[in-house]
């Protein structure tokens, strides 16, 4: 399969590319420090991307930045960080992307246990995480041709916990190898429209 994999370069895209690219052909792009780049807050980055590769059988979104704060002082401009970037930036992928894939391709996004375990200062990401999660059940009821579409929700990385611990506390962590096989599980399956929750 010919993959296109989008945050490459990221804790949870690494793994994923090692785990892909022993059986499938790899394409590794992100936003800064990639071979090639991409910013999918921006639909005329992707369609560059997706027209200098040309036909794809699984396109894979490891990549999106929320905000992270008190709700007490959070503002809408903040709150929007997470709306442009790791929602809509992971739909634009999906909507554009299925055009590229072949016939029974797939598209794999990330979300994140936020979305049906909260914590302290997560409000913005909750939210993100469960509109992806709802955006992908619903898709998957419409995607043409036998695409697929799936998510992969996973709890803190243990990769991540010297930057993100103080905020999971009593949560357990998932190191990196375990979602690159949700990914995997998505892409050389054949569920369509399924929440991967690696906990
Ligand atoms: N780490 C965790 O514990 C964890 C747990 C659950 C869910 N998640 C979710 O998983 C996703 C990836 O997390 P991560 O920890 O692997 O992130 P990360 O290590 O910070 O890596 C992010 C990746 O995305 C790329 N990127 C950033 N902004 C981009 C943009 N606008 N367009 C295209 N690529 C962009 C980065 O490229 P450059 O480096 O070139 O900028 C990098 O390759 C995030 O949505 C996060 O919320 C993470």
């Amino acid at each position: 399969m010919k993959i296109l994999v989008i945050g490459a370069t990221g804790t949870i895209g690494r793994a994923v590319v090692e785990e892909l690219a022993q059986r499938h052909e790899v394409i590794a792009a992100a936003k800064s420090k990639a071979e090639l780049l991409v910013d999918i807050t921006d639909e005329r980055s992707i369609r560059a991307l997706l027209d200098s590769i040309g036909k794809l059988d699984a396109l894979v979104a490891t990549t999106g930045n929320v905000h992270f704060g008190p709700l007490a002082r959070m503002t809408a401009d903040e709150f929007k960080i997470g709306l442009h970037d790791k929602l809509l930036g992971q739909v634009q992928l999906a909507l554009l992307g299925q055009h590229y894939l072949n016939d029974r391709g797939s598209i794999t996004l990330t979300s994140g246990i936020l979305s049906h375990d909260p914590i302290v200062n997560g409000a913005s990401a909750s939210a993100v995480n469960g509109a992806i999660e709802s955006f992908v059940k619903a898709a998957a009821l419409e995607l043409q041709r036998g695409i697929r579409i799936n998510v992969v929700s996973p709890s803190v990385l243990t990769e991540s916990l010297t930057t993100y611990g103080e905020f999971f506390r009593g949560f357990e962590s998932v190191p990196a190898v375990r979602v690159a096989r949700a990914f995997s599980k998505s892409i050389e399956g054949g569920q369509t429209g399924q929440v991967y929750r690696v906990l």
